[in-house]
């Protein structure tokens, strides 16, 4: 058998002490598989004593990961750190530098910095790798690349974030409010002390952005995401979607847009209502799923589990197995230089459904208004819920009653007008939430 491919964990973590003991569990099938043994030599983390689990005592340590990806007995770098910037970039730079190739599950860094390390990796002549950073142990980056790599893609869109899955999955199940099914996502790991990342949607449209790229052949552009979290839902909207035959998810969803001529990029991050039909209406818990739709494949689904050691552990083995054959492709199917600069698509001219939610004064005339703003904005209405007062979460001592409307299809400026129509108007208690309902 040919020479191992000799390892560097840096970051020793949930997916770090996940990867030591895949390689250890499965070792001799992954080196049939890789035609060649896959070896940790050296490793590092913050702190050299903590307990992970185990047994380290095999590998050397270093307490830098600069000097780590530095290290002569080392051939691939595997970053599991985390954050966009900082010991993660500095690390993924030098590995580059030092002519090795790079592993990591980091969609933050990918997001913000993958066209850099891309080009840097290209110019080493070797393999940048990540397909753990989206949708964890799903091979989503794998079967987009190569799987349907012939297809062009109408649509990629999905679940993509299995905190705020399993939040509102619990919601829908418990009819319980977002703040305590955030609580006990905490108390169980399923969510991060500081959730804001993943409630705001943050982490989805990292995972978005590096999807699009691959899907559309487009530079990355994190920052043309629109993002709305859930942080906003209230356990009345899930059951008010219930009750008009829909669930909630947060999708990520990216197309291609020709509506002015040339093609831009279209990608939004957004809680949608989901017919009860929609393969995605059945994703539950921290499940993740994607859909891409190819114009000669057809509808094809990814799905399973999108984050936890085993699973995104699987994902970071599966690219060194790669590795470890000797192929490097370009991380983004092409070329750096031949990707595409798309402009960013915004959704005002895009047509569809929407669910909109208001919350307002319990006085008369209130109704009247808010009708009148649609029709002003020529908004058709399909249905119309009120609820009395006070709503879940609302203020307290404050008569309050939630509004809640499905739109005929129509543009989506449509709503936004309506919405601005509606801005001053002292009979709104809150910010109305606007939800697109996901096409078929
Ligand atoms: N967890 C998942 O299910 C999952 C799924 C998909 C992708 N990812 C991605 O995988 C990466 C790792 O995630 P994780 O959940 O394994 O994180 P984690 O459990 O927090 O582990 C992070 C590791 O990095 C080390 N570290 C953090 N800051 C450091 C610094 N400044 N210098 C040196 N070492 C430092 C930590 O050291 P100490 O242990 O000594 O503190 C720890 O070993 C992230 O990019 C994450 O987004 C995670």
């Amino acid at each position: 058998m040919a020479e191992p491919l000799r390892i560097a964990l840096a970051g020793l973590g949930t997916v770090g002490a996940g990867v030591i003991r895949l390689l250890e569990t499965n070792s001799e099938l992954i080196a049939r598989r890789a035609r060649r043994p896959i070896v940790v030599t050296a490793i590092s983390a913050r702190d050299r004593y903590k307990p992970r689990g185990v047994d380290l005592s095999g590998y050397a340590w270093e307490d830098d990961m600069v000097i780590l990806a530095e290290r002569p007995d080392v051939d691939v770098v595997v970053e599991l750190v985390g954050g966009s910037d900082g010991p993660a970039l500095a690390c993924a730079r030098t590995t580059f530098e030092a002519g090795k190739a790079l592993v990591t599950a980091n969609k933050a860094m990918i997001a913000h910095h993958g066209l850099e390390l891309a080009t840097r990796a290209e110019a080493a002549g070797v393999s940048l790798k990540f397909e753990a950073a989206v949708a964890g142990g799903i091979p989503v980056i794998k079967g987009l690349r190569e799987g349907a790599a012939a297809n062009a893609f109408e649509r990629v869109y999905g679940i993509l974030n299995g905190t705020c899955n399993y939040i509102l999955s619990t919601m829908e199940d418990t009819g319980r409010d977002f703040a305590s099914v955030l609580a006990d996502a905490q108390r169980l790991g399923y969510a991060e002390s500081d959730p804001s990342f993943d409630v705001d949607g943050i982490d989805a449209a990292h995972k978005l952005s590096i999807l699009a790229a691959i899907a559309f052949g487009s530079r990355i552009d994190f920052g043309a995401v629109e993002v709305t979290g859930i942080s906003q839902l209230r356990a009345a909207d899930i059951a008010q979607a219930d009750s008009l035959g829909y669930v909630i998810r947060l999708i990520g969803m990216a197309e291609p847009d020709f509506s002015e001529g040339a093609c831009k990029l279209f990608q939004r991050v957004q809680p949608h209502l989901v017919p009860f039909d929609h393969p995605l209406a059945h994703v539950d818990g921290a499940t993740n799923a994607v859909v891409a739709e190819g114009n000669f494949s057809g509808r094809l689904l990814f799905q399973g589990a999108g984050a936890g050691d085993g699973p995104t552990a699987s994902a970071v083995v599966a690219d060194l197995i790669d590795i470890a054959r000797g192929e490097v492709a370009s991380p983004f199917s092409v070329p750096v230089s031949d990707l595409e600069t798309l402009p960013a698509a915004t959704s005002g001219h895009r047509r569809g459904r929407a669910y909109i939610r208001f919350t307002v004064a319990d006085r008369p005339g209130v109704l009247a208004e808010l009708t009148a703003a649609m029709r002003d904005a020529g908004v058709s209405i399909e249905s119309l819920i009120q609820k009395g007062a006070p709503e879940d979460g609302g203020p307290d001592g404050i008569g309050e009653v939630l509004v809640a409307m499905v739109t005929h299809e129509g543009p989506e400026s449509g709503v936004t007008h309506a919405i601005e129509l509606l801005s001053q108007s002292p009979s709104l208690t809150a910010p109305p939430l606007v939800m697109h309902i996901l096409g078929k």
